[in-house]
């Protein structure tokens, strides 16, 4: 990571945040996204769980298992994409986020989407993808498209995706999961069949 890019993760760290009560007493700690600054895809999750609230970092539990080995299939590597979530402290008993608390962590997820300017964004389950298309998702029919949604003030390109918690508790969910991450990799131009050549074949869509 260049100086610049250090800098800048810096400044999408939230060091401290009160805006959630019921959120700050079930918390540990601030988990903030991470992965490069200038990564081509953006994935964007629901909220910590109890491995990520603990470890400090979004996906680090089995979910995150899930998507490291579908990143792994797609030819991307965690490290090249950047990974984060719609609230950044954990919900008491792993419950949903609620409105109130998406509208109040909006701010620091849209900071990050505006600094990054992803190619795309993989939103990964229900409750992400409504939060960032403003609209109700039928997740398990709509997993795999790809929609452009006006985000953070500019028009951003969006691929849904089901959780990949989704693929735990319903195994006829594992292709179609791992199918719409390959397709994040080659939409992206940032892994995929064309072994990450750079090349974006977003203009396609
Ligand atoms: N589930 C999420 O939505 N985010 C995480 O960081 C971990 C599990």
């Amino acid at each position: 990571m260049t100086e610049n890019a250090d800098g800048l993760d810096a400044e999408l760290r939230v060091p401290s945040c009160e805006r959630c009560p019921a959120l700050v007493e079930s918390r540990s700690q601030i988990v903030d996204g991470v992965g490069p600054t200038d990564a081509d895809l953006l994935f964007v999750g629901e909220g910590p769980g109890a491995n990520e609230d603990e470890q400090g970092e979004p996906f680090v539990g089995r979910s995150g298992d899930v998507l490291d080995e579908a990143l792994r299939d797609a030819g991307l590597a965690r490290a090249d994409v950047r990974i984060t979530n719609c609230v950044r402290c954990r919900p008491p008993d792993n419950r949903d986020p609620t409105t109130e608390e998406l509208a109040n962590c909006r701010g620091h997820l849209e900071s990050e989407i505006d600094r990054l300017d992803p190619a795309l964004i993989v939103t990964l389950g229900k409750v992400p993808s409504e939060h960032l298309l403003d609209r109700s998702v039928a997740i398990t029919s709509e997993s795999g498209d790809v929609v452009d949604a006006r985000i953070a003030g500019a028009s951003r390109r969006v691929l849904l995706s089901v959780h990949p918690a989704a693929t735990l508790y319903d195994r006829s969910q594992r292709d179609g999961f791992f199918e719409t991450i390959a397709r994040a990799g080659e939409l992206s131009g940032a892994g995929g069949a064309d072994g990450g050549s750079g090349q974006s074949r977003l203009g396609e869509y």
